[in-house]
This record gives structure tokens, C-alpha cells and sequence, in this order.
């Protein structure tokens, strides 16, 4: 029989990505996308695999709790793999009651469901936001899965909690879970309020690219495809009970990104301009993925100079996918964020 995968918040970046990558590498799966589509989420980037027989798209919020057992007992899934979530550090700063409702009560009402059907995998997708920071002045540290959590924004804390939810999930239930931990994504289907889209879309209005306080922050950039293909191989090969961080040991200061964004799309630098710097901003972030690699044989393919070419080229040529999500209720979120800055 075939292996049904419910993947949640399949129609955001990586979720869609991973779509992708399952339907192509795994042709006799039948997934399902769960996501409620809020502005984060885009039907337009599940289109070419709309019509696919062993496709679905149910659109539904994961903190339905009905809604959500309805449908594990219609598809009676075999791994459940939970993106859904609120995303973005600064809304969280903004307003964090929809990142605990989401983050938290949403994963905890999945693994509800994942319990009462017998579900043989649920894999948490989580962040190495939920360890905190590194010193900018220690390139020797990196997180490891045993660094405490230690989480600054009530995003990422909102992470750690449903983490914590797993793990008490699995030890009092026996729940079969694996958490998956991954550095900064980029590439095609990037929601454009983050750093490497918003940098590209302003740059190609030729407005300008508000970098946070002086621009040194690091973050460790892996591309899209590679974290798709280490959540494969931890959903299939990954011991349950296990946390596994995925990242490439690709640290770039913004700084750094920002300009090189402008060298390859021949803008001036002097588009960049610095703004008040983001409350309680992370510094640095590095994955130390020794265990991936040990245990899944897992290493990124992608080297960055080429994945963000990639990338550059990709919002060259899909206008019609960015262009429409910046004409809604980007233009409000936009003002609001920069505006006074
Ligand atoms: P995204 O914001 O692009 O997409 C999130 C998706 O979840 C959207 O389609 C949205 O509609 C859906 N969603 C939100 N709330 C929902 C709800 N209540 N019910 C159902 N669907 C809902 O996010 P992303 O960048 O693709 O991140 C996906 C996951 O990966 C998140 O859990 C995030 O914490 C994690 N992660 C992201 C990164 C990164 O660099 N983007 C790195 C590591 C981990
Ligand atoms: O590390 C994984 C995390 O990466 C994920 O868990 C989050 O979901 C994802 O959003 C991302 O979080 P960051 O906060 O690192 O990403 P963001 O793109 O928002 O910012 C990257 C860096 O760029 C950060 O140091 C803040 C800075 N920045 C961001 C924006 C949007 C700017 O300087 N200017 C900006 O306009």
C-alpha cells in the first residue's frame, strides 16, 4: 500500500519545497498539504502539482481540532510532517498570542491526532533559533543538539515549546517523533519579508534595503532543497526520539548578503541604508550538523555562491508570484515595519 504523508503548511516556503522534492522522489507516496493559508501561504505555489493523483490540498488550520482528526481519519497517515507555523522573528515581536496558538497549541493538537490514529512518525520541524545566540567574537562555537534551549523571541520560544511538547509526547505516550533543527533557508518560493527576498524584490524596485543596526549579525544560509532532503532522510532513517540539526557551516554576515545581492543584480550599495536594529536581535547563529552527517550520511550539495544565483534568477523570472503577494496586505505590513524606522 502506498505511504500517505500529511504534510502541514505545505503551501509556505519550505513545506511547498519539500512537497516538491517528496513528489519527485518518492512517486508512489500520496501526500496531502494541510495548511490554513494564512498570508504566509500561497495556493499559486502548489499549482504545477495541483492535479497530481496522489496529491491533495486541504486547506485547514492545524489548531482545528475536528477539522484535523476528520481528516487523519479519511487519509489514516503513516508520517506527519509539521511545518505550519508563524514564522517570522519580527511579527512575533509584533504580536506573539498567534505564534503560541499556532506554534504551541497547533503542534500539540497534531500530535493528539498522530496518537489516536497510530500514526508512525510525527516529525517536528523546528529551528536552531530555540538555542539562543552565539558570541560574534567565538567562531569556535557552534549548537549542538545537546545545547540548552535558550530561546530570545517569542517565536523562537514559541518553537522551543512545541519541541518540548514532542519530547514529552514521546516519553509519556511513546509517540514516535523526530525533531529536525535547521539553520537560515533560502531559495525559490521565499516569503518576501525575509532578509534574502525582501533584499532582492527592493532592489529590483530600486528602493531601499533596510539593514537591522550595523549588519553583523551572522546567519548560517542553507538552500531550500538540501533541508528537504535531510527532513527525508530523518523522517525514513532517523531514530525516534531523536533531535537532529540540519546546516551547512555557511555563516555570512547580512552585511555581507545584502551587498552581494546588489553586485549581482548590478544595483548601487547606496540603496543600503541601516535602521533601528530588531529588539532582542539574535547575533549569531551556527549548526554544528556532525550528527546528521554520522548517523544519515547527510551533507548540503548546494554551495551558496551558486544557490543564491539560483535564487536571484528564480525572482527574475517569476514576477507574477512576488509581484502579486507584495500588491495585498504586504503594502500595510511594509509601512508598518520601516515606515519610521
Ligand atoms: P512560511 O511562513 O513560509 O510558511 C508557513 C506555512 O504555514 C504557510 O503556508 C501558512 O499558511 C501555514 N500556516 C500558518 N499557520 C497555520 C495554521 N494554524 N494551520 C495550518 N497552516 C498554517 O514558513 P517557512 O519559512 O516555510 O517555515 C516552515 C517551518 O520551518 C516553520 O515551522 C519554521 O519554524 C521552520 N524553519 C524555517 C526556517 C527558515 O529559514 N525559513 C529555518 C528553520 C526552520
Ligand atoms: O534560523 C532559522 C530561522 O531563520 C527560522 O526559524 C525563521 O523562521 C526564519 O524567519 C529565519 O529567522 P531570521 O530572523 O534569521 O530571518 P530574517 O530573514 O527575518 O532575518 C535574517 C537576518 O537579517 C536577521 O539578522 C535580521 C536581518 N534583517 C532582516 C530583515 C527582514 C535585516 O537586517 N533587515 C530586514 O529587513
Amino acid at each position: 500500500m502506498n505511504v500517505v504523508v500529511i504534510v502541514t503548511g505545505g503551501a509556505g516556503f519550505i513545506g511547498s519545497n519539500f512537497i516538491f522534492h517528496m513528489l519527485a522522489s518518492h512517486e508512489d507516496y500520496r501526500i496531502v498539504c494541510l495548511d490554513k493559508l494564512t498570508y504566509a501561504g500561497n495556493l499559486s505555489t502548489l499549482k504545477s502539482v495541483m492535479d497530481r493523483p496522489n496529491f491533495r490540498f486541504v486547506r485547514l488550520d492545524i489548531c482545528d481540532r475536528c477539522g484535523v482528526e476528520r481528516l487523519f481519519e479519511e487519509e489514516k497517515p503513516d508520517i506527519v510532517v509539521n511545518f505550519a507555523a508563524e514564522s517570522h522573528v519580527d511579527r512575533s515581536i509584533e504580536n506573539p498570542s498567534v505564534f503560541l496558538q499556532t506554534n504551541i497549541v497547533g503542534a500539540g493538537v497534531l500530535m493528539d491526532a498522530c496518537r489516536k490514529y497510530g500514526v508512525r512518525r510525527f516529525h517536528q520541524v523546528s529551528t536552531d533559533e530555540v538555542y539562543g545566540d552565539l558570541p560574534l567574537n567565538r567562531p569556535d562555537l557552534f549548537f549542538t543538539e545537546d545545547t540548552p534551549i535558550h530561546a530570545s523571541s517569542p517565536y523562537s520560544s514559541s518553537k522551543a515549546g512545541a519541541d518540548l511538547l514532542a519530547m514529552a509526547y514521546y516519553r509519556t505516550y511513546g509517540l514516535p517523533v523526530t525533531i529536525s533543527r535547521c539553520s537560515n533557508n533560502y531559495g525559490p518560493y521565499h516569503f518576501p519579508e525575509k532578509l534574502i527576498p525582501l533584499m532582492i524584490v527592493n532592489c529590483l524596485y530600486d528602493r531601499p534595503l533596510p539593514v537591522y543596526g550595523e549588519g553583523i549579525n551572522v546567519r548560517d544560509w542553507l538552500y531550500v532543497e538540501d533541508h528537504c532532503k535531510a527532513i527525508d532522510l530523518v523522517i525514513h532513517r532517523g531514530r525516534v526520539g531523536e533531535v537532529y540539526n540540519i546546516g551547512g557551516h555557511n555563516e555570512m554576515r547580512n552585511i555581507d548578503i545584502v551587498k552581494l545581492i546588489c553586485r549581482e543584480l548590478g544595483k548601487p550599495e547606496s540603496l543600503i541604508t541601516y535602521v533601528t536594529d530588531r529588539k532582542g536581535h539574535d547575533l549569531r547563529y551556527a549548526i554544528d550538523p556532525a550528527k546528521i552527517l554520522r548517523e544519515l550520511g547527510w551533507l548540503p550539495e548546494t554551495r551558496f555562491e551558486d544557490g543564491i544565483r539560483k535564487t536571484i534568477r528564480w525572482y527574475l523570472e517569476h514576477r507574477d508570484w512576488w509581484e502579486e503577494i507584495i500588491s495585498g496586505e504586504y503594502q500595510t505590513y511594509y509601512e508598518r515595519m520601516y515606515a519610521n524606522r
